[in-house]
C-alpha cells in the first residue's frame, strides 16, 4: 500500500498525515487514496492493452460516487447487481452502455428500468430469469442484450462464503445445462444473445482456477458456434485477490498474459469484473482508541469503529493489518482491537502487537473494498465519513450520517398512520 506510508513516525495517505484528517473530519472514517485507485486500474488497462476489452468495475466493493466517477474518468465500465447500483453509476457520470447487470434475483421492475437506461448486457443466471426478461423486454418493445452466467464448477479455493463457482452454489447456470439454455435463449424473440459470463469467487490468491474457468467457457463457446450461436464477448468476472497480510496474489500482468493467449484469434472481446483488486488497498478505516482495558489475561484496545463499520473480520474472520497512525517508542503489548458494539464477534483484529495509549489513532489497512459498502447502522451507529485524497488535497466524499437521518423514516410514523 504505497499510498499509505510512514514519514518518520507519522502515517501519511499520499501527502497528508492521517492524524490531520482525523482532527478535521473525526473518526471513524474511511480514507481513500486516488493514486492507488488509478494505479490499480492502470495495472488492468496496461496488462490487457492490445486486445478488445472492457474493465467493468464491480461497484459492490466500493460504490462511493466519487470512486465511481474516478473510474469512469479512466474509461471504466461497471458491473452492477441492483438498480440502485445502476443508478449510482449514472449519478456519478458513468456510461449506460458500459454497464453489465449481474445477480440471481433481478426483479421485473429492475429489468424494465435497466432496459430503459440502455445497459450493455444482462448477465442472466437462470432459465426462469430468461423467460422473465424476454417478457419484460417484449412489453417494453425492446430486445435485451444478454449473456448467460455459467457455473463452470471449479473450486476457487477461497473462503466458502465468497466462493461462487461450485455446483452447489446458487449462482449461474449449471455447466451441463448451458447449451440447452443457450438454445432456449436464442429462440426467445426479445433477447439478443451476445456473451457468456462466469464469476467463480473472490480473494483468489492463485489464478489457476480463473484460467480453468475460462478454458471451460471456451469449450462452450466452440460448441455454441457449431450450433450456430455466435457470441461477441466472454466475461470472466472478478476475483483476483489482494495482499491483506502475507498473501501473494497473482499479478495482473501474468493473469492477462494467460487470458490473452487463450483468446488469440477468436474474435471475442473480453469483459472483466474486478472489484476488490481495484479498491481494496486504496483505503483504510481510521479509528481512535477510546479505552485500553486489561481483562483476565487479555488486553483490549476499545476503538470507536466497530463491526458495523467494517464487517469483514467478524463475518469472515478476515485479517486486516492494524497500524498506529503515530509510532511510539513505548513497549508493545498484545491487544484484541474491538469496537463498542454489544457482540463478542465485534472485533477488528485479534492478538495484535501494538505500542499504543488511549486517544491514539489506528489505521485498519486494506479496507477500501467491502468496507463502507457492507457497513450498517447496528446499535444505532451513524456511518462514518468517507474522504478521497489526491496529493495534498482532501475531499469529503460522504458526510458522516446524523442521528436525524437514522430515524427519519420512523419519526413521523411514531403514532401510527391514521
Ligand atoms: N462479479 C460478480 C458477479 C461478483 O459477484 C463479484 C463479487 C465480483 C464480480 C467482484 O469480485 P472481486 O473482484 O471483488 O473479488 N464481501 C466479500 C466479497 C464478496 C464478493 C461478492 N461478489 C468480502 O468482503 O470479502
Amino acid at each position: 500500500m504505497q499510498a499509505f506510508q510512514y514519514q518518520d513516525r507519522e502515517l501519511f495517505v499520499e501527502d497528508v498525515p492521517l492524524a490531520q484528517i482525523a482532527d478535521t473530519f473525526g473518526t471513524p472514517c474511511y480514507v481513500y487514496a486516488e493514486s492507488a485507485l488509478t494505479q490499480a486500474y492502470s495495472a488492468y488497462s496496461n496488462a490487457f492493452a492490445g486486445i478488445d476489452h472492457l474493465v467493468c468495475y464491480a461497484l459492490k466493493a466500493n460504490s462511493n460516487l466519487a470512486v465511481i466517477r474516478h473510474f469512469a474518468s479512466l474509461g471504466s465500465g461497471f458491473d452492477t447487481v441492483s438498480i440502485g447500483e445502476i443508478r449510482r453509476v449514472l449519478a456519478a457520470g458513468g456510461e449506460a452502455g458500459k454497464i453489465v447487470f449481474s445477480g440471481v434475483g433481478k426483479s421485473a421492475d429492475e429489468m424494465r428500468q435497466a432496459l430503459e437506461i440502455g445497459i450493455h448486457c444482462f448477465n442472466v443466471e437462470s432459465v426462469n430469469e430468461l423467460e422473465r426478461l424476454n417478457r419484460v423486454a417484449g412489453e417494453a418493445g425492446k430486445r435485451a442484450p444478454i449473456s448467460l452466467r455459467v457455473n463452470p464448477n471449479v473450486d476457487a479455493r477461497t473462503h466458502p462464503y465468497i466462493s461462487t463457482g461450485l455446483k452447489n452454489n446458487k449462482f449461474g447456470i449449471a455447466y451441463e445445462q448451458a447449451l440447452d439454455t443457450y438454445r432456449r435463449a436464442a429462440a426467445l424473440p426479445n433477447l439478443n444473445v451476445i456473451g457468456i459470463d462466469c464469476h467463480i469467487g473472490s480473494q483468489l490468491t492463485d489464478a489457476t482456477p480463473l484460467i480453468d474457468a475460462l478454458d471451460r467457457l471456451l469449450v462452450l463457446v466452440d460448441q455454441l458456434g457449431e450450433a450456430g450461436i455466435r457470441l461477441k464477448h466472454v466475461d470472466i468476472g472478478g476475483g483476483l485477490g489482494i495482499r491483506y497480510d502475507h498473501e501473494t496474489p497473482p499479478d495482473v500482468a501474468a493473469y492477462a498474459a494467460a487470458i490473452k493467449q487463450r483468446l488469440a484469434g477468436r474474435g471475442l472481446s473480453l469483459l472483466l469484473e474486478p472489484g476488490r483488486s481495484l479498491v481494496g488497498n486504496a483505503g483504510v478505516l481510521l479509528t481512535r482508541i477510546e479505552y485500553l482495558k486489561q481483562g483476565d489475561g487479555k488486553h483490549f484496545a476499545i476503538v470507536d469503529a466497530a463491526m458495523n463499520d467494517l464487517m469483514r473480520p467478524s463475518y469472515y474472520q478476515a485479517y486486516h493489518q492494524i497500524r498506529p497512525v503515530t509510532r511510539r517508542d513505548d513497549a508493545a503489548a498484545t491487544y484484541d482491537v474491538v469496537g463498542p458494539v454489544c457482540e463478542s464477534s465485534d472485533f477488528l483484529g485479534k492478538d495484535r502487537e501494538l505500542a499504543v495509549q488511549e486517544g491514539d489513532l489506528l489505521a485498519v489497512m486494506s479496507a477500501g473494498a467491502y468496507g463502507a459498502t457492507m457497513s450498517s447502522n447496528y446499535n444505532t451507529r451513524p456511518r462514518g465519513a468517507e474522504l478521497l485524497v489526491s496529493g495534498d488535497s482532501v475531499r469529503l466524499v460522504r458526510a458522516r450520517e446524523t442521528f436525524e437521518q437514522l430515524i427519519a423514516n420512523e419519526i413521523g410514523l411514531l403514532d401510527g398512520n391514521d
